[in-house]
C-alpha cells in the first residue's frame, strides 16, 4: 500500500490557514488531518464541520476527519456533509461501533476507528470488515506536539498481523508525536498512513518536511 501523509492543521497558523494548507498540498501530502475535540472526550476544544467545509473550499486533497468526540453517532451527518472523506472514531467513545462504521461506508467515506495508547487491539476482531483504516493514537489525544509513546511502534506492527487475518486491506494510520525521524520506523513496522502536526507546521520549512517523510516512508515501506 502507498504511504500517505496527513499534517495535521491542528499546528497550523489559523491566520493564515488557506496558505498553510496550500503549502502542504503543494508539498506532496496526500491527506489533510483535521482533529474534532469536543471538551469532553479530550481535554481541549477545537473546531467543527464549519471548518471541515471551508478546508473542502480550499483544497482537493482528501479530508481526514478524526473526531474525539462523544456521541459521534449523532454527529456524523454532519463531518459528512461537509466533505469528510476519511472518517474515524474512537473505539472508547462509541457504543454501536459496527453500526456507525457501516452507516460511514454507506455515505461513502473511508470508515476508521481510532484507538487510545492503552485500549487493546482485540477491540477490532469483529469490525474488520466494516474498517477501511485503523488509527494508532501514538499519544494520548488532546493535544499536538506531544512525544511519541515508544511502545507504538510495537502495537503497529501487532495491529498489522491482526488485520491481515480479515479478507480485505485495512489501512493503519498512525498519530502523534509522528515525523522525518520516527516516519521510516513506522512504516516498515506497517504503517501507511502517517499524521504530523507539529513536525510539519512548526518546522523552517514545511514543505521539506513533508517530502522528507514521503522519501523516508516510501524507502522504509517498500522493503517491507
Ligand atoms: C492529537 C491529534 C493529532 C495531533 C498530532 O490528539 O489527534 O492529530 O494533531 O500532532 P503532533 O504531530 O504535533 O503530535
Ligand atoms: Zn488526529
Amino acid at each position: 500500500m502507498k504511504i500517505k501523509i496527513a499534517p495535521s492543521i491542528l499546528s497550523a497558523d489559523f491566520g493564515r490557514l488557506a496558505e498553510e494548507i496550500r503549502m502542504v498540498e503543494e508539498a506532496g501530502a496526500h491527506l489533510l488531518h483535521i482533529d474534532v475535540m469536543d471538551g469532553h472526550f479530550v481535554p481541549n476544544l477545537t473546531y467543527g464541520p464549519l471548518i471541515v467545509s471551508k478546508c473542502k473550499e480550499i483544497t482537493s486533497l482528501p479530508l481526514d476527519v478524526h473526531l474525539m468526540i462523544t456521541n459521534a453517532e449523532e454527529r456524523l451527518d454532519s463531518y459528512l456533509d461537509a466533505g469528510a472523506d476519511y472518517l474515524s472514531i474512537h473505539a472508547e467513545a462509541v457504543i454501536h461501533m459496527q453500526r456507525t462504521l457501516d452507516y460511514i461506508r454507506k455515505a461513502g467515506a473511508k470508515a476508521g476507528v481510532a484507538l487510545n495508547p492503552a485500549t487493546p487491539l482485540n477491540a477490532l476482531d469483529w469490525v474488520m470488515e466494516d474498517l477501511d483504516f485503523v488509527l494508532i493514537m501514538s499519544v494520548n489525544p488532546g493535544f499536538g506536539a506531544q512525544a511519541f509513546i515508544p511502545s507504538s511502534t510495537r502495537r503497529i506492527s501487532e495491529a498489522a498481523a491482526l488485520l491481515k487475518l480479515g479478507n480485505q486491506p485495512v489501512e493503519i494510520e498512525v498519530d502523534g508525536g509522528v515525523g522525518p525521524a520516527n516516519a521510516g520506523e513506522l512504516a516498515a513496522a506497517g504503517a501507511t498512513m502517517l499524521v504530523a502536526g507539529n513536525a510539519i507546521f512548526k518546522a523552517g520549512n514545511p514543505a521539506a518536511v513533508v517530502r522528507e517523510m514521503v522519501s523516508a516512508a516510501e524507502s522504509a515501506g517498500s522493503s517491507r
